[in-house]
């Protein structure tokens, strides 16, 4: 009745350390049984050359597959000059690529945020959500999990110890798996990779 949800999440931080990339990980122990999260690296992605479309790196195949293959994607962006960063960006812009190929068309996606500072990536992520429309990702709305002020929010070892954004988080994840699930009915379509 509740077939397994395989989602992909992505970090758009490279730092050892992120609190985004440590994010992603508290969702994957807070998700439930029956969905799995396998966290995405881009630390291999090259900075984008249309002139490279026609034979793209290894390294960009490989994750538009892995979105392709996913039932839902899950980002975690860091706010760089009140944006998204250019890392993730770049990873977006290969993989919505060659034109006709997307690899993101028709994903049902839900986001995330950690920064430092008070605001906890609101406008980064209303810009992922401008984004967003353009790759035909469907994300869902609630909860908006903004996690302002991160370090004092994760221990030394990097894991989540704040007991209400782990709350959201969870919320989010099982959020996410309902709107996956009922996307995929609405389509008639399995959901399988
Ligand atoms: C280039 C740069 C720009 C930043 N700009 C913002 C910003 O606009 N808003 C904000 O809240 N934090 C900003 N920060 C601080 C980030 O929130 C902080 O570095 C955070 O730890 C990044 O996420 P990470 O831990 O996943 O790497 C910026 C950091 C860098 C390096």
């Amino acid at each position: 009745v509740n077939p397994s949800l395989h989602i992909l999440g992505i970090s758009g931080s490279l730092r050892r350390g992120s609190f985004n990339s440590n994010a992603l990980r508290a969702a994957r122990e807070l998700a439930l049984d029956s969905v799995t999260i396998e966290i995405a690296d881009l630390s291999d992605i090259p900075l984008y050359n249309q002139d490279e479309e026609q034979q793209l790196p290894a390294s960009v195949v490989a994750l538009k597959r892995r979105i392709r293959a996913a039932d839902a994607i899950l980002v975690a962006t860091p706010e760089y000059n009140y944006t998204i960063p250019g890392v993730l960006k770049n990873a977006i812009d290969w993989t919505s690529r060659p034109y006709g190929d997307n690899s993101w068309d028709g994903k049902p996606a839900a986001i995330l945020g950690a920064s430092t500072g008070a605001i906890g990536t609101a406008r980064a992520q209303y810009d992922l959500r401008k984004i967003f429309v353009n790759l035909n990702v469907f994300p869902i709305n609630r909860p908006e999990v903004m996690i302002a002020n991160a370090a004092s929010r994760f221990d030394a070892a990097g894991k989540l110890t704040d007991e209400q954004t782990r709350d959201f988080i969870r919320q989010l994840v099982a959020n996410l798996a309902a709107w996956t699930r009922r996307l995929a009915l609405a389509s008639e379509q399995p959901l399988t990779r």
